[in-house]
C-alpha cells in the first residue's frame, strides 16, 4: 500500500550501494512474455525440455535456433518500459548502482542501462556451438519470425553450428557475471527484486544473499512469489506501474 511505498522510497533515497535484481516481469509490459505467468507464460505454451536444453540443440538444432530467432525478433519488435527507464534513473541516482537480469532480452540496454549482470546470457549475443567464438547477429528481416525451424548459421572460424548466447537448463551460469552478481549482492545496503519467481537457482540466491549481509530487500511484483520472506517490503504492483512511483517518491 502507500506507506511500503513511502518506506520503500524513503530507503531507496537514501541508498548508497544498490542492487536491482530483474525477471521476466521487468519485460511483461513491454508485451515478453514471462516463463511462468499462467496462461500467458512461455512454458504453459512450449516445453522448456524441448527448447532450452543442450541435448534439444542438439537433437534439433534448426528448432531450437528458430524458436529463439522467434524471441529475439518479438524483442526487437517491442521497446522498453516504464519500468526499465525507472531502473536507469535509479542508476544514475544511487552512487553505486548494479544491475543484475536474469533476462536475456536487451530492454534495459535500450532502456539507457549501461552494463547490465546478464546471468542467463543475450539473445544478442550468439556463439559457436563448438568454439565458443562470438558470432554475429543475424539482421532482422521485415517479416516477423514465426515460431518456424531455421537451420542455425555456421561459425565464421570452424564452420560448427551457431547457439544461441543463453544459459539452457543443466548448463553453468558465466562465471564472471554470477561473480560479479553475488559480490553486488553481499555489499549493498538495498536490493530491488522486480518481476522474478524466484524458483531458479542458483539467480535466485542474489536475494537472499544480499539480506543475509544485512541489505534490506524489497520486491516489486503483482503475485507472490518465493521471494516473499526474504523481502522486507512487499510492493504488490506492476513492474511499469510500481518503479516511476518508487522513484518518484524518492527524488521528488
Ligand atoms: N511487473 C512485474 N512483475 C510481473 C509482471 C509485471 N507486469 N507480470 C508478471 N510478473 C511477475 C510474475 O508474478 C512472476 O513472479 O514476474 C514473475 C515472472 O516469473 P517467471 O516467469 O518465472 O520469470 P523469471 O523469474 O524471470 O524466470 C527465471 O527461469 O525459465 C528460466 O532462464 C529463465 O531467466 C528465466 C528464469
Amino acid at each position: 500500500g502507500e506507506s511500503e511505498l513511502r518506506k520503500a522510497a524513503s530507503m531507496l533515497g537514501r541508498a548508497e550501494r544498490i542492487v536491482v535484481f530483474t525477471g521476466a516481469g521487468m519485460s511483461a509490459e513491454s508485451g515478453v512474455p514471462t516463463f511462468r505467468d499462467a496462461l500467458t507464460g512461455l512454458w504453459q505454451r512450449y516445453d522448456a525440455q524441448q527448447l532450452a536444453t543442450p541435448e534439444a540443440f542438439h537433437a534439433d538444432p534448426a528448432l531450437v535456433w528458430g524458436w529463439y530467432e522467434w524471441r529475439r525478433d518479438l524483442v526487437r519488435r517491442t521497446t522498453p518500459n516504464a519500468g526499465h527507464l525507472a531502473v536507469a534513473e535509479i542508476e544514475a541516482r544511487v552512487p553505486h548502482a548494479v544491475l543484475v537480469t536474469q533476462n536475456v532480452d536487451d530492454l534495459h540496454e535500450r532502456a539507457g542501462s549501461a552494463a547490465p549482470v546478464h546471468l542467463h546470457g543475450s539473445l544478442f549475443a550468439p556463439r559457436c556451438s563448438a568454439c565458443d567464438r562470438p558470432a554475429s547477429v543475424p539482421d532482422g528481416g521485415a517479416e516477423p519470425v514465426g515460431g518456424r525451424r531455421l537451420p542455425p548459421p555456421r561459425c565464421a572460424g570452424c564452420a560448427a553450428p551457431v547457439r544461441p548466447g543463453v544459459v539452457w537448463f543443466g548448463e553453468a551460469l558465466p562465471q564472471s557475471a554470477l561473480a560479479a552478481a553475488v559480490e553486488a549482492a553481499a555489499s549493498c545496503d538495498l536490493l530491488v527484486t522486480v518481476g522474478t519467481s524466484g524458483l531458479v537457482y542458483p539467480a535466485a540466491e542474489i536475494p537472499q544473499v544480499a539480506a543475509r549481509f544485512g541489505a534490506t530487500v524489497v520486491q516489486v511484483d503483482p503475485g507472490e512469489t518465493a521471494l516473499d520472506e526474504v523481502a522486507d517490503v512487499n510492493l504488490r504492483g506492476t513492474a511499469a506501474q510500481v518503479l516511476p512511483a518508487l522513484v518518484e517518491a524518492a527524488w521528488p
